[in-house]
């Protein structure tokens, strides 16, 4: 690395000093917008101060930050925090956070018993189509059940449970009213946040947003909250499962072989960071003729056993292909609210083995 590469103190600041309030002429620096700068190696570590109830000032200071330090030159990687100085409390361990303990920001949330996430290497895998129907098949076990939309880059929960509506926020407290949908109680991160917000800052801003929505969703008594993460194994989903104790993850799949490496490596990653994955799903199994009733593997089946195998998980269900699952989605009636038959089946079954299985792993 060469002398004018090298990342100071000194130069994280000069840039900070050229970002101005939004709409101003005042540098954030003189009005204590900024808090804690921490710099790392080529880490650097910004703290943005609430002095708004605005989230979309935070934002904007946000992407102003970004700009301004991600072009300095020696920066690898840029962590984005929202002190709330009325609510003191640990800085969150992003990926590439500097708290040495990464479970410091793991807050159990009120009203939760158990946070099972559901999440998938790559968009388009049936991950929302699981995450509603085994929420429901949880609720037909007997169960109180939450389900949080976390999936802000394609929410589609609220579309599968025929349940768009904004939730209510209350003037006084800022808390934030599940919608009540098909029996479960129901949040959507995509239709909170506000669509001016910048799709390529959305991950650290936005994941400190969530923090705060997490905190201020009054879930009421659940036994259970099936959290449907956004696809993908990066930051996002890693600074998501840091924010709160989890009983475990449910890797959803199809059986392909390429879809299976992605797979792989989100499970490792899921490890790094002592989240426990439990199992797979295999979706898109295999596919019932209606005609014949006879059992076509059109992807191959076998691919989610293979890799469960590999990584000693249990398979945890395979979900055929089934067309009603889509058109049902689509209708905002999921398959398991018929009842019966075979998808409801493998989604009861799915359901009574995370149960098993989050209940030995329940986190202190
Ligand atoms: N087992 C299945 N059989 C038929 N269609 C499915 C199945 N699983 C999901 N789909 C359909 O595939 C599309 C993608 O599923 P979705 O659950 O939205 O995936 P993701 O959340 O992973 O992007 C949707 O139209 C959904 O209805
Ligand atoms: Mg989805």
């Amino acid at each position: 690395m060469s002398a004018e590469d090298k990342l100071t103190r000194e130069s994280v600041l000069a840039a900070l000093e050229d970002v101005k309030v939004p709409g101003t002429k005042v540098s954030v620096l003189k009005v204590d917008l900024i808090g804690e700068v921490r710099i790392d190696g080529d880490e650097v570590a910004v703290q943005i101060v609430r002095t708004t109830e605005k989230e979309e000032t935070i934002n904007a200071v946000g992407d102003l930050v970004a700009e301004a330090i991600g072009v300095l030159p020696g920066v690898a990687s840029l962590t984005i925090e929202v002190d709330d100085r009325s609510e003191p409390q640990e800085a969150p361990a992003g990926p590439h956070g500097q708290s040495s303990d990464p479970f410091a920001a793991r807050e159990k949330l009120p009203g939760v018993a158990r946070v099972i996430a559901v999440a998938s290497a790559k968009g388009g895998v049936g991950k929302s189509s699981v995450a509603v129907n085994l929420a429901l098949a949880l609720r037909d076990s007997g169960h109180r059940v939450g389900i949080l939309d976390a999936d802000i880059y394609g929410p589609s929960v609220p579309i599968m449970l025929g349940a768009d509506q904004q939730p209510e926020i209350s003037d006084t407290d800022r808390k934030i009213t599940p919608i009540d949908a098909h029996g479960l109680q129901m949040i959507s991160m995509g239709l909170l946040i506000p669509e001016s917000q910048p799709v390529v800052w959305r991950g650290p801003m936005v994941f400190s947003a969530v923090r705060q929505f997490l905190k201020d969703v009054q879930w009421s008594d659940l036994d259970y909250l099936v959290v449907d993460l956004p696809p993908g194994t990066g930051d996002a989903q890693l600074t998501l499962v840091q924010q709160v104790p989890l009983a475990g993850v449910v890797m959803v799949t199809t059986p392909q072989e390429v879809a299976l490496t992605d797979v792989r490596r989100g499970v490792m990653m899921f490890r790094s960071v002592d989240v426990r994955v439990l199992g797979i799903v295999e979706n898109m199994s295999y596919f019932i003729c209606p005609d014949n009733g006879k059992s076509y593997d059109i992807f191959g089946r076998g691919g989610g056993a293979r890799v469960a195998e590999q990584f000693s998980l249990p398979l945890l269900a395979e979900i055929p292909i089934d067309p009603a699952i889509r058109e049902s989605g689509d209708a905002g009636r999921p398959i398991v609210l018929q009842g019966s038959g075979p998808v409801y089946d493998s989604f009861l079954e799915l359901a009574h083995r995370v149960d098993e299985l989050a209940v030995q792993n329940q986190p202190e």
